[in-house]
């Protein structure tokens, strides 16, 4: 075995006092979470810290509840007058020409202007506000000013099509949408303002949506409708003062939709105190900020990623933190190294598929960059190969800085294992140990959990503050989902493997959910959008190895007519599965098939279909419920390997 990394960074931790420290979080988890608490400026303060119940007649999850604050306040006022000149938040366009510093004392000008406009449109405390937007500061001014006047916001990727911003409008209920009359991406100007538009043709949208707040950015002229307003024109007419509203903990704080094995998305509920501290506290301690660090986390706003440790995490602890609006890729591979040396960020946090794609386009495109800024290497969304590891740290890095391999999910509201920089011995392709508070496990299929070295489910024993508090209007759903296949725990989807030293490596999803480019995705959402298309009877979709995305998409299609089937089709399906959910649905391959491998019952077996779309045929394992063995014989001769 190889050895562990030395993890050099400066941190106010050794790992003999995070060992001690975790000890006492998790013997003392009360007491711990009361003394974190304070990490946040309390309009209230708590004395509950801890109500939690797992139980499916009473599922809840209390923290900090009868406390009460604001999120915007703590993300900016109380940095004030101190840190009014500081650099909240640097921007840097899409167009390497551009970029913006916005400081403390700006910040809090522009939220509240930005609050006022929405009370101007009609937004009140608990309303939702859907956010359709491009990596612009109105994005954070937006998410800020909501948290500012108590609104709900439910961010949507701006790389959604019209369809799926409609369905998420009205599955919360949305009267109100945030968006830019364009967003601006590798070089190319994408009509989003227009996307709103198609989104009020959608059946059942306009049973809610009233009004749109549209963010100008560029000169060429949008269509405006009656329901629209200008966010310019309304800036002028409002002040720039707005008094933050006292929020309970537990009040809701936003949205955030993301995909499970089956149905539609579903509406991830965060709320107010408990999210802040755990997204301030990680971003604090699992990076190891120090005073004056820029920060840079490549996310989009639309992910948790983005919510957590673009916006959230950093201003709350009064970080500088850097907003990205373009790609890796433009003007060219150097683009990440160019905004590293540019802005002397210290610490950058991206993507595994960010790495993986950069890596394949050669050392040259480090070349020409210094990057003697970083100190410190974040990885988040995906597995990360080992490959990819040591490029990152060795490369990129300079075998400076350690890499930290965050793993966590929507539902967790921020990291959950990962190193902490400065302190864990590095495994390269290992997120390592439990955060302070967290208390991961193994469970067989049977639900008995497992000891020692050992792989299995990864489950979450015990709640956390970050914890998500509901599924938005299906609270049976939240149970069915996390809580039902094993009790009294938090079931995450992950499979996981523990090492002899207790450090884990996450091994991917056990259900239906894949990880495209680190965005996930239920295959069952792409299955639905294909079938929907005439010529289309069954589609099965399933993840498949991919060098760059980590997984690609692959289907398995039933057509009406065999004679369809052709490189044509191919084309138009790939086309209109961007257009129902958004490009990064595409899929790669589409195999045509005449009938998909299924049980006696019916049901599809997808566990062979996995199987060979990743090339594996030697072991599909029990084939024995097939209904029609043949089936298989002919998929595997007809497998697409392109
Ligand atoms: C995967 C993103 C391995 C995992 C923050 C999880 C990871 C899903 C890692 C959540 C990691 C995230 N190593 N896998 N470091 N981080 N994942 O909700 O499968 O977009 O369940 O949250 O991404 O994706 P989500």
């Amino acid at each position: 075995m190889t050895e562990p990394i030395k993890n050099k960074a400066p941190s106010r931790f050794t790992m003999e006092s995070y060992q001690e420290l975790y000890r006492q979080s998790i013997d003392n988890n009360v007491e711990f979470w009361r003394q974190q608490g304070q990490i946040l400026d309390w309009f209230k303060p708590y004395s509950e810290v801890k109500d939690v119940s797992f139980d499916e007649d009473d599922l809840h999850f209390r923290w900090y509840g009868d406390g009460e604050l604001n999120v915007s306040y703590n993300c900016i006022d109380r940095h004030l007058p101190e840190k009014a000149d500081k650099t909240a938040i640097i921007w840097e366009g899409d167009d390497p020409k551009k970029s913006r510093h916005i400081s403390y004392g700006d910040l809090h000008d522009e939220v509240c202007r930005f609050a006022n406009a929405l009370k101007k449109i009609g937004v009140k405390k608990g309303d939702r506000v859907t956010l359709y937007m491009p990596m612009i500061p109105e994005a954070a001014y937006a998410m800020l000013a909501c948290t500012r006047i108590g609104a709900i916001h439910s961010v949507v990727f701006g790389g959604f099509s019209a369809d799926a911003l409609g369905d998420r409008i009205i599955n919360c209920q949305s009267q109100f949408v945030v968006t830019a009359d364009f967003s601006r991406r590798g070089g190319k100007k994408i009509p989003l303002k227009a996307n709103v538009d198609k989104a009020f043709d959608k059946p059942g949208v306009k049973d809610y949506l009233t009004d749109v707040l549209v963010v100008q950015t560029d000169a060429e002229a949008v269509a405006m409708n009656d329901h629209d307003h200008w966010y310019h024109e309304l800036a002028q007419e409002v002040s720039d003062e707005c008094q933050p509203e006292a929020m309970n903990a537990e009040d809701p704080l936003f949205i955030l939709y993301t995909s499970g094995s089956t149905g539609s998305p579903k509406g991830v509920v965060h709320t107010t105190g408990g999210y802040l501290v755990y997204s301030a506290l990680t971003h604090k301690e699992v990076f190891g900020i120090q005073k004056n660090d820029v920060y840079w986390c490549t996310a989009d706003i639309g992910w948790v990623t983005g919510h957590s440790y673009v916006v959230y995490g950093p201003l709350a602890n009064g970080c500088t933190t850097v907003m990205f609006e373009g790609v890796p890729s433009y003007p060219d591979f150097s683009r990440f190294w160019q905004i590293v040396d540019k802005h002397r960020v210290d610490i950058i946090y991206t993507a595994p598929t960010a790495i993986r794609a950069l890596m394949k386009q050669g050392d040259q495109f480090l070349e020409n960059t210094s990057r003697k800024s970083l100190r410190v290497l974040g990885s988040v969304g995906e597995p990360i190969n080992v490959e990819a590891w040591e490029w990152y740290y060795e490369q990129v890095g300079d075998k400076r800085c350690p890499v930290i391999d965050t793993w966590w999910q929507t539902e967790t509201g921020g990291i959950m294992i990962s190193p902490l920089a400065g302190v864990t011995p590095l495994k390269p392709g290992k997120a390592s140990l439990p955060f302070f508070g967290i208390q991961p496990a193994l469970m067989d299929a049977d639900g008995q959990e497992l000891s020692g070295q050992n792989e299995g489910q990864l489950v979450i024993k015990d709640s956390w503050p970050g914890q998500m508090r509901t599924v938005y209007g299906d609270h049976k759903r939240f149970y069915q989902t996390y809580f039902s296949a094993f009790k009294g725990v938090y079931t995450s989807g992950d499979g996981a493997r523990r090492d002899e030293d207790g450090f884990y490596r996450i091994t991917g999803r056990v259900d239906d959910v894949i990880n495209v480019s680190g965005h996930r995705m239920g295959t069952a959402e792409v299955e639905s959008a294909i079938c929907e298309h005439d010529h289309v009877v069954e589609a099965a979709v399933v993840g498949y190895p991919h060098d760059i995305k980590g997984q690609g998409i692959y289907v398995y299609a039933i057509l009406n007519n065999d004679d369809d089937a052709g490189d044509e089709l191919e084309a138009e399906l790939k086309q209109w599965v961007r257009k129902e959910i958004g490009p990064i649905a595409t899929p790669d391959l589409i195999q045509f098939t005449p009938s998909l491998p299924k049980t006696r019952s019916g049901k599809i077996m997808r566990r062979i279909l996995r199987k060979i779309a990743a090339n594996e045929v030697d072991s599909l394992g029990d084939t024995t419920t097939l209904a029609e063995p043949e089936v298989v014989k002919q998929l595997i001769e007809n497998r697409l390997n392109r």
